[in-house]
């Protein structure tokens, strides 16, 4: 079966959406092991609730050292694709080389607009009300060297509201989340994506 590694540091929303999926029989996948870089994720606790296999690495004792040690786990068990959701360490190293296209991440904004470095969470949802935009949205994107500047799979669009807060949009946004990134392991999982350079085309 193909097996996904979900990479997190914080709430787990987006892993839930996964192991919904799983659950329901949307996904005919089989969630291998969930990996945190923080001991506090209550994604940790929703993966043994599910009896998922959990790790949570601290930064501090890995420090550069944590994507070959992640690499040393998804090949050990065989990982099909590594998903990042809500994962807030940058990866590198063999582990983007060994794994190319077979990591994917979910950004709350529709890029290239509030995304690289300091954009994650609540910050990307200030950053689009304060700049005035009228759509927003989410988008998964295959995991290259730079900060989420891969090959976009799927991209989902909210209304923004002139009377939304962050936290508002955020929320709106995570719907879409939890329908996209779903929709983006499962198309990946039946072999129908091709990576042309930068343009992700998928087959029927
Ligand atoms: C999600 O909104 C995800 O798109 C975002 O963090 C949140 C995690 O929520 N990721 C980033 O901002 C990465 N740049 P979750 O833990 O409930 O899935």
């Amino acid at each position: 079966m193909f097996k996904v590694a979900v990479l997190i540091s914080g709430g787990g929303t987006n892993l839930q959406s996964v192991i919904d999926k799983v659950q329901s029989g949307y996904l005919n996948c089989k969630i291998e092991i969930v990996i945190s870089d923080s001991e506090k994720a209550y994604g940790i606790e929703r993966a043994r609730q599910n009896k998922i296999d959990a790790l949570a690495f601290s930064k501090k004792q890995y420090g550069d050292k944590l994507s070959d040690e992640i690499l040393k786990i998804v090949e050990a068990r065989d990982v099909d694709l590594i998903v990042t959701a809500g994962f807030l360490s940058i990866l590198k190293g063999d582990l983007l080389k060994k794994y190319k296209n077979r990591i994917i991440n979910i950004h709350p904004s529709l890029i290239p607009a509030f995304c690289g470095k300091g954009m994650y969470g609540l910050n990307v949802h200030r950053a689009a009300i304060e700049y005035g935009v009228k759509v927003s949205g989410c988008t998964v994107h295959f995991v290259d060297e730079g900060t989420d500047t891969g090959p976009i799979i799927i991209q989902k669009a909210v209304q923004v509201f002139s009377t939304d807060v962050a936290e508002e949009l955020q929320k709106r946004v995570l719907e879409q989340e939890h329908v996209a990134l779903p929709e983006a392991i499962k198309l990946i999982s039946e072999g129908k994506i091709i990576v042309d350079l930068r343009r992700v085309i998928v087959k029927n």
